[in-house]
């Protein structure tokens, strides 16, 4: 569980995702089915290929990271873990060149198979996808594949069909605000429910992106509060948006429009982001009609907002 994943000594000038990136299959904090079966896979030796796909900040890099933690002892981890990502070139060369060499040689000193990550294979060429079809068959004996990637679609179906997909869905709140509490015990942060409330609604499943947020907000201000949040992500405030659907709703459009952008300008307010936030909070609201005066008005009444 999350709680007894103990930070190493070197990782402290580490950014928290890194810091706080699961070592251990047992430190991740959501899948559980799908580690389930992978612990199976491992511990019955009968690892097929994988494909990981899902949103970004899931953890597919760190589960395999893990795995291979899991397999491979420290000092056999490099001749027997080949990792690509996006950072190497993904052209049909490195198929033909480094994976290839790598999965056809065996090792002497240990038994077992070798692992290829293919890290962000969505970046890889339809050509280098097409070698690696023959290659993934080829030595299968001797080698696994993982591929990950964000977007399923971009791999071609003869790589899908040969690998064991695991779709890593984005975390729910549920899972990610024990690990965020255990990150700001760690890390000793003044932080209210409204700030980590405000920390999952932006982040939305993506567990990177929360933990980003959290440091940044707390090296900025301090004290993380739904405001600091709000404030340092750049995201227009809740009491902004739902003063501008008043004004929309509320007043003629010559006033609404002059105080929106005066807002706009003083905040530096991105218009996407307003209309974003307008949109789901039309979309949670419940409105109330009132006629005064026989001028008709509205008022809108916020639920769960
Ligand atoms: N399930 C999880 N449990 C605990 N921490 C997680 C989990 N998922 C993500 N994290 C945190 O988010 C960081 C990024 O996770 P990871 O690199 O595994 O995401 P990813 O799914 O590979 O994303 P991408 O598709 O962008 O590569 C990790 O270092 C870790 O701190
Ligand atoms: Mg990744």
């Amino acid at each position: 569980m999350a709680s007894t994943n103990k930070v190493p000594l070197q990782a402290r000038n580490l950014p928290w995702v890194e810091k706080y990136r699961p070592q251990k299959l047992d430190d991740l904090i959501s899948h559980k089915d799908i580690l389930t079966t992978i612990q199976k896979f491992i511990s019955e030796e009968k690892l097929p290929h994988l494909l990981f796909y899902g949103p970004p900040g899931t953890g597919k890099t760190s589960t395999i990271l893990a795995c291979a933690k899991q397999l491979y002892k420290d000092k056999e981890f490099n001749s027997m873990v080949l990792e690509l990502n996006a950072s190497d070139d993904r052209g049909i060369d490195v198929v033909r060149g480094p994976v290839l060499s790598f999965a056809s040689t065996r090792t002497i000193f240990k038994r077992g198979f070798k692992l290829v990550i293919l890290d962000e294979a969505d970046a890889m060429t339809q050509d280098a996808q097409n070698a690696l079809r023959r290659v993934i068959e080829k030595f299968t004996e001797n080698t696994r594949f993982c591929l990950i990637c964000n977007y399923l679609s971009k791999i071609i179906p003869a790589l899908q069909s040969r690998c064991t997909r695991f779709r890593f869905g984005p975390l729910s709140p549920d899972q990610m605000i024990p690990r965020l509490d255990y990150v700001v015990q760690q890390e000793s942060i003044d932080i209210n429910p409204g700030g980590m409330k405000a920390i999952v609604t932006l982040s939305s499943g993506d567990m990177r992106r929360s933990l980003n947020i959290l440091q940044s907000t707390s090296m900025a201000y301090g004290k993380v509060t739904e405001d600091t949040v709000y404030t340092c992500t750049g995201h227009p405030l809740r009491s902004d948006i739902a003063n501008i659907l008043d004004w929309c709703l509320n007043k003629d459009f010559t006033t609404a429009y002059k105080q929106i952008l005066q807002l706009k300008t003083l905040k530096g307010l991105a218009l996407n982001d307003i209309l974003t936030e307008v949109h789901l909070l039309v979309h949670r609201g419940t409105f109330c009609f009132f006629f005064l005066r026989g001028k008709r008005s509205y008022l809108a009444v916020i639920c769960n907002y």
